[in-house]
């Protein structure tokens, strides 16, 4: 348990007798002492009290002499509170022995379905996915940490009317052919060629129409050529996502196509219950609470004038499936935050449909863009959105360039592996360190930067912990006594012990820049505490005390990139 919670359950009951009610006593770290409680000012009018009064006779109450080093009231009525070393001490060695590092695993374990990266078949991946890809992996690992049910939702674009000129392209090509370009990653061209062709010749459009018809009408040598449009762009993700570092596999793809045969009965329910309605030919619902600009209810098409299906139905029948067939209570969908409106319509038609009733419930994890150098969407020198691929490549071979040149020893295999991690280490961490629900400028010497809240800092210092073990050829013994004498000590072991709240939250929020906040201020803390605490040159119980400290730091260092998906390489 962390020490917030434990000054706020001490602090609470004297609160409340004080009081009368409940109250929150709010303690905070605190500058002026380790942690300050300021709630007995809020209640100093409720009460007709001078605040310093009630301050004072709660801490009379209060229980807090083995926590508290000591406990005083300050300024116009604020606790201050010092928590005594041994109390402190006493957490950093519980942790020592937990192979949790603090982070109990949840109480009531759930299933989570994670609906992340889908990116669209025969179309090149951009950085709106990449952004997907990170947060949502992240999600998928901590929430399955903490002993969630996850399950992995890649809802590939692999359906709708492109289809049809993109199979039309693909006999054109010839299929050899074809398949050879889309698993070389050529996904862009082909599409682009397609997309001319349609744009140009008539012809090629009305044969593009009869083929979406025909893939629509389960034709066998249609949906072939469909597959094989699938499984060479399901190739070039799966490189990705190896390059990546991610967890995504091929069980994981869920593509819209998965749902077509869910569709039928999505209609009858919404049709049952009422709520479907005609609007322009197309069959509709009209979700509470979405309104247009003029004032008028905004319409979700379940099933177009044509009779076809689109990205709306799919998101209906999926939601239908993960809570109904799959039994999941919290949907998460990692999407940018263009797609809000559209995900807060299929919320509201679903749980209207009862397919989204709590427990279950849904949030749509939304991202901000990823900006240039210039402030603006990031664009290739050409003007296109930046492939994905070549943006990861960039990233490792600098990596690579800057490892070699700290490094000169390190041999060519090592190098690479060095600069896969902190290249790939680089981009995912500038992601996830930043509040998602913004924008931000991908920067490569900010985020390739061994100074400041960037990944190359904190595998330096895990790297560095573990050559202190290195060297002096010994390992931390968790039942060492701990002693926090200096300053440093103690602010380190602060730091430690407050990983589990974190995870907590972020569990919660999925605010990553929490997790990795909270990671930087930890190596902070370390680098600050090795600087001024010699460990191997130190006497007996105090080295020993030491090297707890030092391997705990790198054990939640090494944990906590992990949850985010970021390699820690032993050496750099
Ligand atoms: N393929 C979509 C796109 O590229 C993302 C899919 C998001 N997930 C969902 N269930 N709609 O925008």
């Amino acid at each position: 348990m962390d020490l917030e919670k434990m000054l706020t359950d001490r602090l609470a009951p004297a609160f409340e007798t004080v009081a009368g009610v409940p109250v929150d006593p709010v303690v905070r770290r605190s500058q002026r002492a380790d942690f300050q409680s300021d709630a007995a000012l809020a209640l100093a009018r409720r009460l007709g009290r001078p605040p310093r009064a009630i301050a004072t006779e709660v801490l009379e109450r209060a229980e807090l002499a083995d926590l508290c080093a000591a406990a005083e009231v300050s300024g116009p009525g604020f606790l201050n509170l010092t928590v005594a070393d041994s109390a402190l001490a006493g957490l950093v060695s519980a942790l020592a022995t937990d192979p949790r590092l603090g982070v109990p695993p949840a109480p009531e374990p759930e299933t989570v379905v994670v609906d992340y990266s889908g990116p669209n078949v025969a179309k090149e991946m951009h950085v709106g996915h990449l952004r997907s890809t990170v947060i949502g992996d992240a999600a998928a690992r901590l929430l399955e940490w903490l002993g969630h049910r996850v399950i992995r939702a890649n809802h590939l674009g692999d359906w709708g009317t492109p289809f049809g000129m993109l199979i039309e392209h693909l006999v054109d090509l010839g299929e050899a052919e074809a398949a050879q370009e889309l698993s070389m990653g050529d996904l862009n061209a082909f599409y682009k060629a397609a997309r001319a062709k349609f744009d140009a010749d008539e012809a090629f459009q009305e044969r593009s129409r009869r083929r979406v018809v025909a893939l629509q009408g389960g034709d066998e040598a249609t949906l072939r050529r469909w597959r094989l449009l699938v499984e060479q762009s399901e190739r070039y993700f799966l490189n990705v996502y190896d390059l990546l570092d991610v967890t995504l596999t091929e069980r994981d793809f869920h593509g819209e196509s998965s749902y077509n045969d869910l569709l039928a009965a999505v209609v009858d329910d919404l049709d049952r219950l009422g709520l479907l309605r005609q609007s322009d030919g197309a069959a509709c619902v009209f979700p509470p609470g979405s309104v247009g600009r003029d004032g008028e209810p905004l319409p979700l098409i379940v099933r177009k004038s044509d009779g076809g299906y689109g990205y709306p139905a799919t998101d209906l029948a999926a939601v239908r499936h993960r809570t109904g067939t799959l039994g999941a209570t919290r949907l998460l969908y990692v999407v940018g935050l263009p797609q809000r409106r559209h995900f807060e319509m299929v919320y509201a038609a679903a749980a209207q449909a009862g397919w989204l009733i709590p427990p279950a419930r849904a949030e749509h994890v939304g991202f901000g863009s990823i900006l240039g150098p210039d402030g603006r969407m990031l664009r290739s020198r050409a003007g296109e959105s930046v492939k994905l691929v070549a943006l990861l490549e960039e990233a490792v071979a600098r990596a690579t360039a800057l490892a070699r040149e700290r490094n000169p020893e390190l041999g060519e295999a090592e190098a690479a592996e060095v600069g896969r991690a902190v290249g790939i280490g680089a981009v995912k961490y500038a992601d996830l360190s930043s509040d998602r629900h913004k924008d931000y400028v991908l920067d490569w010497e900010r985020m390739l930067s061994l100074d400041g809240n960037t990944a190359p800092y904190l595998q330096y210092a895990y790297s560095r912990i573990r050559s202190i073990f290195r060297r002096a050829g010994l390992h931390a013994r968790p039942d060492a006594g701990i002693s926090l004498a200096e300053p440093a000590e103690r602010a380190l072991a602060f730091e430690l012990v407050g990983f589990g709240a974190v995870v907590t939250e972020v569990e919660r929020g999925l605010e990553f820049h929490h997790l990795a906040g909270y990671l930087h201020r930890l190596a902070v803390a370390f680098n600050a505490f090795y600087e001024r605490c010699p460990v191997l040159r130190a006497d007996g119980p105090v080295r020993g005390s030491r090297l707890v400290l030092c391997d705990l730091t790198a054990r939640v260092l090494r944990q906590g990139l992990h949850l985010l998906g970021i390699r820690t390489p032993e050496r750099l």
